[in-house]
């Protein structure tokens, strides 16, 4: 029986790379001119740091981590997500000490073993960004102004900003309990996973797609009727840098995310035609997460988009992506004799920056003319023994068919010229 990836994974072919690199690269760009410096973490961690980073009742750790026992017996995770790694590598590293304003962007492999299905993935790739440093709300804008402008520069539209306050320490006790008052008179209204969200943390139950809970969540009490001075403060005034740099948005009182680190600012950006999984990205201030995992009070605030994701949104809107114009020059050769001196040509056209492939099957010239026509090569430098002694090769230009001889040491100012 033929091996097969594991479920919820991917392979990438050579035929979708060229969209992969134009997104990372994307990506690096945007994020280096928002003043953002790549940071490189690795794909597993201690567990403990997701278990306290992310919340021990979140569906994200309670179900979904890939979790194993090294040979020692010490219990690793496979990175569920990147912001907890990169505030222990900011601890670590004591990155604070020279910056008291530290913006970090990774791009990376994620690993959730949660339930496949079209845009959910168990290994899944994600670019984020974090400014850790810091509490104010101009800093949120920017962080929101990143990511929209990575979407716009890869060409997507129509997507929608969605933004909330989930509180801090002060206010979200007082909404807790008043959700609490609220959905404990209709808990037999819930689902059965609801009536759990009810016991371990109600602002999960907001987040609950089913039809009967969504009746219930509809009417509940609005966070923004609980939120303190400071937390109204800091929505106002980051409403206020989004309108003025033009951002539209939408605020949705009923956006929680699905990890427990979030203080003040939450959001959420979603392509409609993505169905059920429709959020392309989504983050917002930690002001507590870089104090739970051992360091000095530091407010934070960052994002993370899905890149499947994003290609998916791409091709569903029609968007181009500039490909690899592949292998420029083939080089032919009449018999084996010739091979050696192939490959050291192809090496030297290599080194000047332009793609040369030649056959390694030991076919004859008429298949390897085939094969150059198959990869679309411009030209095809032919290698016959009687050429060669007058060290002499033959160029073909594909294009027009039309075929001269060339000195061997005219061949790279041949191909400069009609490259560069
Ligand atoms: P998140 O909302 O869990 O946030 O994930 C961010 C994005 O990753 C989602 O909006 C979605 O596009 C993508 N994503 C999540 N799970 C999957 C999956 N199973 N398959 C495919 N794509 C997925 C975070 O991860 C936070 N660390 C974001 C953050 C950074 N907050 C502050 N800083």
């Amino acid at each position: 029986m033929l091996a097969k990836v594991p479920k919820g994974t991917n392979d990438i072919l050579p035929e979708q790379i060229d969209c992969w690199y134009y997104l990372e690269n994307k990506t690096r760009e945007v994020l280096q001119n928002y003043g953002y410096r790549e940071i490189r973490t690795p794909a597993f961690e201690h567990t403990e740091l997701f278990v306290r980073g992310i919340g021990e009742t979140t569906d994200i750790v309670q179900k979904e981590m890939f979790t194993f026992q090294d040979r020692k017996g010490r219990s690793l995770t496979l990175r569920p997500e990147g912001t907890a790694p990169v505030v222990r590598a900011y601890l670590e590293h004591n990155l604070g000490r020279e910056n008291p304003l530290s913006k970090l962007f990774y791009i990376g492999s994620m690993f959730r073993c949660e339930k496949p299905q079209a845009g959910r993935y168990r290994q899944f790739n994600q670019f984020g960004a974090e400014a850790i440093g810091s509490p104010l709300p101009v800093i949120d804008a920017e962080i929101i102004a990143a990511a929209l402008s990575i979407y716009k520069q890869l060409g997507l539209t129509d997507l929608k900003l969605m933004l909330n306050s989930v509180g801090c320490r002060k206010c979200r006790p007082q909404y807790l309990k008043a959700l609490k008052d609220y959905f404990g008179e209709k808990r037999e209204m819930l689902c059965v996973d609801c009536r759990q969200r009810y016991e371990q943390n109600p602002l999960r139950i907001l987040d609950c797609k089913k039809e009967k809970c969504q009746l219930v969540i509809k009417k509940c009490p609005s966070i923004f009727e609980y939120l303190c001075e400071d937390c109204a403060n800091h929505f106002n005034t980051l409403r206020n840098c989004l309108d003025n740099i033009g951002i539209t948005y939408q605020i949705n009182p009923l956006l929680v995310r699905g990890l427990d680190y979030y203080t003040k600012t939450a959001f959420e950006i979603v392509a409609e035609e993505l169905g059920a999984q429709n959020a392309v990205g989504g983050g917002g201030r930690y002001d507590y997460l870089v104090e739970e995992l051992g360091g000095k009070s530091t407010p934070a605030v960052g994002f993370a988009a899905g890149m499947e994701r994003i290609l998916e949104t791409m091709l569903k809107q029609g968007i181009r992506i500039p490909v690899w114009d592949g292998i420029r020059v083939f080089i032919a050769v009449t018999s084996q004799e010739q091979v050696v001196t192939a490959l050291s040509i192809a090496n030297q056209i290599r080194e000047k920056g332009i793609s040369a492939e030649m056959d390694f099957l030991g076919k004859s010239l008429k298949s390897q003319m085939r094969t150059a026509n198959k990869l679309q090569v411009p030209y095809v430098l032919i290698l016959g023994s009687e050429e060669l002694k007058e060290n002499k090769v033959t160029i073909k230009d594909m294009v027009n068919g039309v075929q001269e001889e060339i000195s061997l040491n005219d061949i790279l100012a041949y191909l400069k010229k009609a490259y560069f």
